[in-house]
């Protein structure tokens, strides 16, 4: 008997605002997103400022080495704090001159009158900045704005031990860019997870894959694409890095593409790891940001520089010809003729998204 069809979701899933809110309000300010990685904060005051799904967030390496995230929002009266990255000793508002510590409490608040002996009126303990949840996973640093939320080590599930060996802890990152897409969210999270359209979108580039899909535990979903050497860089030739000590045989039988929900990809090779994250803006509006990063050995070998130029150029050709792809699939998506297709036998990891997006969204 042939199998039951799996159709893909309905077309209001991509194009109606209103169910685009309610995804921000149900399912992204509730999930763990990614910062990137705290080796790019390596000093105490390192900071970088980033848009979020939950707005502007301040991520920080204290005094203590600690890294803590913040809303970027002054508690006088809202302003920015800052923008883009740097280091700072503290944090100045730039409209009347409060500061705080990289812990987020206020130092000072120009002519705010002191507490009164009974503790009444202004007093700076209550002032400091509004925390954002932090937490780290090899290297990666994730935030999430519900304080309720589990904990970043119960959301990863089995992903930390399918990815354990590729020790990520000891990971340098090297390079990152970000890419403004016409697309809904959820286009760019179901392109990272089948291999189906490789032949076509990819043809002069990666080609068709062979790929299978993992089971997992935890908020994640996977699927390794076969391949005894690297795909993380083009040619036939091997992959000029060397594999990453002590990977497992597992893993050396490719590249495990995974999607942490709702929309962290990290694609793990077996040289290096790169990562394809997914901030959503609008029904039809995403920023990409397409990150790699190699053990601390490999990025230490003389020739790193020239050829980790071809891992980055792969990278970010194979992440553009996706891109254009999804804006094509979305101007398709806004046709009021268009009904929900059946999906393939190679596409059954986005049926799990699909199951886990309306659990949250109920
Ligand atoms: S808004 Fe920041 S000090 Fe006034
Ligand atoms: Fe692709």
């Amino acid at each position: 008997m042939a199998p039951a069809l799996i159709l893909s979701p309905p077309t209001s899933w991509y194009t109606s605002a209103d169910h685009f809110a309610r995804e921000m309000e149900c399912v992204h300010r509730r999930s763990w997103i990614l910062f990137g990685r705290a080796d790019e904060l390596p000093k105490p005051g390192d900071y970088r400022a980033i848009d979020t799904v939950g707005g502007p967030v301040i991520v920080v390496r204290g005094e203590d080495g600690a890294i803590r995230a913040f809303a970027n929002t002054c508690r006088h009266r809202g302003s920015l704090l800052l923008s883009g990255s740097g280091n700072r000793r503290a944090i100045a508002c730039p409209y009347h001159a409060w500061s705080y510590r990289l812990d987020g409490s206020l130092i000072g608040a120009p002519t705010m009158p002191p507490a009164g002996p009974g503790g009444e009126g202004f007093r700076k303990q209550d002032w400091g900045l509004h925390p954002v949840r932090c937490e780290q996973w090899g290297g990666f640093v994730f935030l999430n704005f519900d304080h309720d939320a589990d904990d970043l080590v119960s959301y990863l599930g089995d992903m930390a031990s399918t990815l354990a060996s590729h020790r990520p802890e000891d990971m340098v990152t090297t390079w990152r860019i970000e890419l403004d897409v016409r697309c809904n969210w959820k286009l760019l999270v179901e392109n990272a997870i089948e291999a189906y359209h490789t032949g076509t979108v990819h043809a002069k580039t990666v080609g068709a894959q062979k790929s299978v899909e993992l089971n997992t535990t935890g908020n994640w979903v996977c699927i390794q694409v076969l391949s005894d050497t690297s795909i993380a860089v083009l040619g036939e030739a091997p992959a000029p890095f060397p594999t990453i000590a002590g990977l497992s045989d597992e893993a050396k039988r490719g590249t495990y593409f995974t999607m942490l929900m709702p929309a962290i990809q990290l694609a793990c090779a077996q040289d290096c790891i790169w990562w394809l994250d997914v901030r959503p803006v609008a029904v039809d509006r995403s920023v990409l940001t397409v990150g790699g990063c190699f053990p601390r050995a490999t990025a230490a070998l003389p020739d790193f520089p020239r050829h980790a130029a071809l891992y980055y150029d792969r990278w970010e050709r194979v992440a553009r010809e996706d891109a254009g792809m999804l804006e094509v699939q979305q101007v398709g998506l806004s046709s009021i003729a268009h009904t929900p297709g059946p999906l393939s036998p190679r596409e059954v990891a986005l049926a799990q998204t699909y199951r886990w997006l309306e659990e949250r969204l109920g």
